[in-house]
């Protein structure tokens, strides 16, 4: 339980002074912002002691700091980012999103759960432990980028570049969430992801919808067809192909995920944390399944024709929408953006031209929790929260995750700190300080357990 002295101490101080930055990474107009607030934190890191620099990149800066290097130890690269999702819409938020506010235990703010409060813990525990023991049981390294929410476009030219230096035997990432209930969790897989654009364009202007309606495509209708083309009646995508590299779920996985729906609440917990009255999906798995070990397409945004007050009788000349596929191993993020091409031009009718932009993409990323570093991880979580971690496939990305496989070497181990109603990427985003706290206490769990 979080006491009042708790809701004022340092480390929230530290947080608020934290969430004030409007570290945006997708709007260009804050890049002085992602600027200054890598600043802080390589102040702040310097400051426990580590060897810390800003690094700058074609994109937002990337902070590494570092304990000095001993041979006779093991070491542990521990990733998070410093960049936000834009509040928008910022008419849902009870107070603005980068004045933080405290209010019955939780902390309010943009960038709060993802992934300010659980990086500010990890650099607090390490904090603490220096200053009560003067070492740490490893080597720690802090890299903390400022584009994890546009993609990481620029992480691996960074990785392959500082690969020495970021040298490692596993990394912790603390970017992922308690399971429902705030029940403690060890996330040994996450989705990847593919972005796409699709833009439908029409006639060569907006036209009169009488005097042309009936005899020219209309730009809003195809893509809404295409939109809808992508579902079949059981929830499955259409694109052929889709499935084909889908790694069946192992026996044990079954095992976790029904223990996890029993142990916190069920499909009850998740329309709840929705606010939705009925959940919907793919036919043959259980909800928890459909979001961590099942592929999707959604739809994230869609535009096109008069969006004003009253009416506007026109013909649109174009339309967009905005996808991401939401991806599981095996499936090649490049393969799936070929195919998902090709069969949206099969769908497209004459009388329009369909442009495709593909995006950011990752791919999905799986460790073994039963591994001695998945079992060291799951001691710290148990010992900062006081019960045995559930054992989850959560269905948000981290793109970097398999690059950092692919050059490091590597395995990522992820101790989530949100709160499952911790709201992230929309408006009241906020974190329970007494995850936050768990956290600190988490760190100084892990780096022994590890060491
Ligand atoms: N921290 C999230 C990912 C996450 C949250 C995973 C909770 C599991 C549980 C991360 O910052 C995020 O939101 N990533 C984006 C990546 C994308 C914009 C490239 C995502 O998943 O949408
Ligand atoms: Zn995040």
């Amino acid at each position: 339980m979080s006491t009042q002295t708790d809701l004022q101490s340092q480390p929230v101080e530290e947080l608020k002074a934290f969430l004030r930055f409007p570290s945006i990474s997708t709007q260009p107009e804050h890049a002085p912002d992602l600027d200054s607030c890598a600043e802080w934190l390589r102040e702040k890191l310097s400051s426990i002691g580590l060897e810390a620099a800003v690094h700058s990149t074609p994109g937002s800066p990337v902070v590494v700091a570092a304990t000095p290097r001993d041979p006779a130890k093991r070491t542990v690269l521990i990733y998070g980012h410093y960049d936000v999702q834009p509040p928008d819409p910022l008419e849902g938020w009870t107070t603005p999103p980068f004045e933080p506010r405290i209010e019955e235990g939780r902390i309010y703010a943009r960038g709060a759960a993802d992934n300010k409060g659980q990086i500010l813990a990890h650099i607090l525990g390490v904090a603490e432990t220096l200053h009560e023991k003067g070492s740490l049981p490893v080597n720690v390294i802090f890299l903390i980028e400022g584009e994890e929410e546009i993609g990481s476009p620029n992480l691996e030219e960074f990785l392959r570049e500082h690969r020495e230096e970021l040298a490692c035997d596993l990394v912790a990432i603390s970017d992922t969430a308690m399971a429902p209930g705030n029940k403690p969790a060890l996330t040994y897989a996450l989705r990847g992801i593919a972005a796409m654009e699709l833009v439908v364009r029409g006639p060569a202007r907006d036209l009169h919808s009488g005097l042309f309606g009936g005899a020219v495509a209309n730009p809003v209708t195809v893509l809404s067809r295409l939109i809808a083309s992508l579902h079949d009646e059981n929830g499955r995508v259409r694109i052929p192909g889709f499935y084909d590299a889908v790694r069946p779920l192992e026996p044990w996985e079954r095992t976790a995920a029904s223990d996890l729906e029993n142990a916190s609440g069920g499909d009850d917990a998740i329309r709840e944390l929705a606010g939705v009255t009925q959940l919907v999906g793919e036919k043959g798995f259980s909800t928890i399944e459909r979001i961590g070990a099942r592929p999707t397409a959604e739809v994230n945004g869609i535009g096109g024709g008069y969006q004003g007050a009253g009416t506007k009788t026109v013909l649109p000349k174009e339309a967009f929408a905005k996808l991401t596929f939401r991806l599981v191993a095996d499936q090649d993020p490049a393969v799936i953006l070929a195919a998902a091409e090709e069969y949206l031009r099969s769908q497209t009718p004459p009388g329009v031209l369909l442009e495709v932009i593909t995006g950011h993409s990752g791919a999905a990323y799986q460790s073994d929790p039963n591994s001695p570093d998945g079992l060291a991880a799951r001691k710290a979580l148990a010992g900062a929260f006081g019960a045995d971690p559930l054992l989850l496939r959560d269905g948000g990305s981290i793109p970097i995750l398999a690059t950092l496989k692919e050059i490091l070497g590597v395995d990522s181990y992820l101790l989530g700190l949100a709160n499952p109603d911790s709201r992230i990427h929309s408006p009241d985003e906020n974190m329970l300080i007494e995850n936050f706290l768990g956290g600190i206490r988490m760190n100084r769990l892990l780096l022994e357990a590890l060491g």
